[in-house]
């Protein structure tokens, strides 16, 4: 790959990267560390800190120190209070730093805050993870709107896979301003799992060492505050009852209204845990060693069919339907009886369960940053324009990833003697 080392440091690229919450922290922090290495750019990491717990977990393990953190969180923040705190909190940031370009990452509130503020003062925006669509306004909300009036805001776009690619095409974005450069969560996850960490909390890791099938499970999406919230907690009590050999692991979202709607019903189970946020490597170790999952995270959809996990997504829509399609995961929305029946089904059936956790992981190889640092610098005429991920010409849709996972799976002992992998060929 083409390196900028005729240039000389005052004329290097400043590239700004705003970060709030621990998704886009997990996600952002392979392309923070890959342009860190570049000579023809300087990186400066902006924390809305939207999040404070949970994203410093992920700032911390990555060995990011935000230069600048606007330490937004308040407890039970509302949408505009957060919009306007973080819009005033940029302005002047944004106007000191003079970045040649703001990339945002995502869907949360700091990513569409972040663009508009960058828009207000004529800095080009880039877009990490554009394109990502359910075409409902208030599913996921108010993600699915963030997302969209950020990709009226951006100039690059990094669509994941090709189905964002599509969406922005019918949004009519140009074919030039986009790149499919494959999610950088799999970066994450890949840079993690050959890390792993021992679970701080001894219980946790006497369970995950006990052979015991874990289902873990996350939940926080706002659509589902209130019956959504209280149905998925009615149906994992169910699921404790009737499957008391299982171990239910909750890391429990520091939200309040979700800690408020899962501890009164799941407290009394002695096989359910729910327990604080886990660090990401914690988490990955978790993630690796779980039977299957149950979630309405985005990026966890993303990171299970990688592992080989089964995903049953809580949510009615998703805008991540590739591994719907591939057969990873499935939508089973809030109503208990559904979800119920979905994971007694993967528990008791094993030959339905070969077939969700041997299906291909579509979401990426490994090599996401590599191409959005690519195409960051192709945006500025300083190099060749990356091969899209999944691009036949480089064949490395899934091989890749397939490869990966072959190889992680061969130094993993299988999990109660169900296959964990078939290496199947994709076209
Ligand atoms: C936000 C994003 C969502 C993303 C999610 C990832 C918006 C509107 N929502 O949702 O897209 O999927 O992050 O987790 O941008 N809290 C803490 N400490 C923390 C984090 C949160 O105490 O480290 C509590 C606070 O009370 C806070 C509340 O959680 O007010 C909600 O946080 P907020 O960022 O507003 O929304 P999330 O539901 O986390
Ligand atoms: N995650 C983590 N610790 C946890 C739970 C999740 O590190 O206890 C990671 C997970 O691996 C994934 C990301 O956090 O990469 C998902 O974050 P979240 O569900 O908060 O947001 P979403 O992906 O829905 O936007």
């Amino acid at each position: 790959r083409r390196t900028m080392n005729s240039i000389v440091k005052p004329f290097r690229r400043n590239v700004v990267l705003i970060v709030g919450t621990r998704p886009e922290a997990i996600k952002m922090a392979p392309l923070v560390r890959a342009l860190r290495r570049e000579p023809w750019c300087q990186t400066t990491v902006i924390s809305t800190a939207q999040h404070r717990e949970m994203l410093d977990q992920v700032l911390t393990l990555f060995e990011i120190t935000p230069d600048h953190d606007l330490d937004l969180l308040q407890a039970g923040q509302s949408l505009s209070a957060l919009t306007g705190r973080a819009l005033t909190g940029l302005e002047p940031l944004l106007a000191q730093i003079q970045p040649d370009i703001v990339v945002v990452q995502g869907d949360t509130t700091t990513t569409f805050a972040g663009a508009l503020a960058a828009f207000y003062q004529q800095i080009p925006v880039a877009h990490l993870e554009a394109g990502l669509r359910t075409f409902d306004p208030y599913s996921p909300y108010p993600e699915e709107i963030n997302r969209r009036l950020t990709s009226q805001l951006a100039n690059l776009h990094l669509a994941a896979t090709s189905t964002g690619r599509n969406n922005l095409l019918l949004d009519g974005v140009g074919p030039d301003r986009i790149v499919v450069t494959g999610n950088t969560v799999i970066d994450a996850l890949h840079w993690s799992i050959a890390r792993p960490a021992r679970l701080a909390d001894p219980q946790l890791e006497q369970i995950l060492r006990s052979g015991k099938r874990i289902i873990l499970v996350t939940a926080h999406r706002r659509e589902s505050w209130g019956a959504g919230m209280r149905n998925i907690a009615s149906a994992l009590s169910q699921v404790a009852e009737a499957y008391p050999d299982v171990e239910i692991v909750f890391p429990v979202h520091r939200n309040p209204v979700v800690r408020a709607a899962m501890h009164p019903e799941l407290d009394r189970h002695t096989n359910v845990s729910l327990i604080e946020p886990l660090d990401y490597r914690e988490f990955c170790r978790l993630l690796d060693h779980a039977h299957l999952v149950l979630t309405d995270s985005g990026g966890i959809q993303e990171e299970a069919p990688s592992l080989g996990k089964p995903v049953l997504v809580l949510r009615d829509t998703t805008e991540r339907p590739e591994a719907v399609a591939a057969g990873a995961a499935l939508l089973v929305g809030t109503n208990p009886a559904r979800i119920v029946a979905a994971t007694a089904e993967l528990l008791d059936d094993g030959v339905a369960y070969a077939a969700m956790s041997n299906a291909v992981s579509p979401y990426g190889d490994g090599r996401a940053s590599e191409r959005a640092v690519a195409s960051l610098a192709h945006f500025f005429g300083l190099g060749e324009r990356p091969l899209d991920f999944g691009d036949p010409v480089n064949g490395s849709r899934s091989p890749d990833d397939q490869g990966w996972r072959a190889h992680h799976a061969a130094k993993v002992v299988p999990a109660h003697g169900i296959p964990r992998l078939k290496c199947s060929g994709h076209g």
